[in-house]
């Protein structure tokens, strides 16, 4: 389908060539309490960054900042080109249309269809008023397009909750990409999936990037995933970056540092 295709080549990078996020010096505070405290970061075409750090390091609170969803009191953060420190009134709707987000425990619907959850993407961009007419012929055209970019299209008409975990994260993936979004924030996505799912899915993700130049972050709080599956690694401690480099130049040595003593690293047997 040329004209996803289309859209998203034109997503890889804003107007002047620059990367899609770039976030400098960011601070996040609820009450007193810094959470991101000096976070810079930028996200490319083509990127997959993942995001590590140990739970309550911050990788959340730093994507809940990038969409408007945590208090941001110090910094710059520019996302899909939008100021979020300072939007427009009535601009917190189209940045959050310009931002795809996954999830760990996926958000689906569990008894509408696949192809009605990934439809959902579209609801977004369109708003509540065009839900009148159910959704167009093309937007089913397109869902099935992106159903077929993660491998489900074969799905299409089962509930949701009939599917596995790497299934249903496949179909959340969809659900983003209908959004024609312009960066893909995900959130622990493969933390409630066994190993092998998890390889999938995060391969999935970084051939998004890759093949359709739409820029991933992807958090994760298992090392050895961070290093086999991103071109990047922003390493998050006490919401500071700790730990920043291209993954191919990092070892599992200089990541140590982003974990407690008390933390078992480079183990993925968590929860
Ligand atoms: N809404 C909130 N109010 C107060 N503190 C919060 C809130 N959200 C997160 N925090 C705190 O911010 C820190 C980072 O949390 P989070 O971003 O969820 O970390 P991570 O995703 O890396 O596990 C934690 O200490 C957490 O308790
Ligand atoms: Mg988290």
């Amino acid at each position: 389908m040329t004209s996803a295709r289309t859209a998203s080549a034109r997503s890889a990078t804003t107007a002047d060539g620059s990367p899609v996020v770039l976030v400098r010096d960011l601070k996040v505070a609820y009450g007193d309490t810094p959470v991101l405290d000096g976070v810079d970061l930028d996200l490319a075409a083509g990127e997959t960054v993942a995001l590590l750090g140990a739970s309550g390091s911050g990788k959340s609170t730093l994507m809940k900042a990038l969409t408007g969803f945590a208090p941001i009191t110090g910094g710059t953060a520019h996302v899909a080109g939008h100021d979020v420190p300072n939007l427009a009134r009535g601009e917190l709707r189209h940045l959050r249309a310009d931002v795809g987000q996954v999830f760990q425990q996926f958000n689906l619907v569990p008894r509408l269809s696949v192809l009605t959850n990934v439809l959902t993407g579209a609801l977004h961009a369109a708003g509540p008023i065009n839900l009148v007419g159910g959704f167009r012929s093309e937007h089913r055209r397109l869902a099935m397009h992106y159903l077929d970019r993660v491998g489900i299209a074969h799905k299409a008409t089962d509930q949701a909750r009939t599917l596995s975990g790497g299934q249903q994260q496949r179909v959340a993936i969809a659900r983003a990409l209908m959004q024609q979004p312009r960066v893909i924030l995900a959130d622990e996505p493969v933390a409630s999936l066994d190993p092998r799912l998890a390889d999938e899915v995060l391969e999935l993700l970084r051939g998004i990037a890759r093949d359709d130049g739409i820029p991933v972050l992807v958090s994760l709080h298992v090392l050895p995933l961070a290093l086999t599956h991103s071109d990047r690694i922003v390493g998050l401690r006490n919401g500071q970056v700790l730990v920043t480099g291209r993954t191919t130049a990092l070892r599992r040595e200089d990541l140590s540092v982003l974990y407690d003593d008390a933390e078992e690293a480079g183990d993925d047997s968590d929860d």
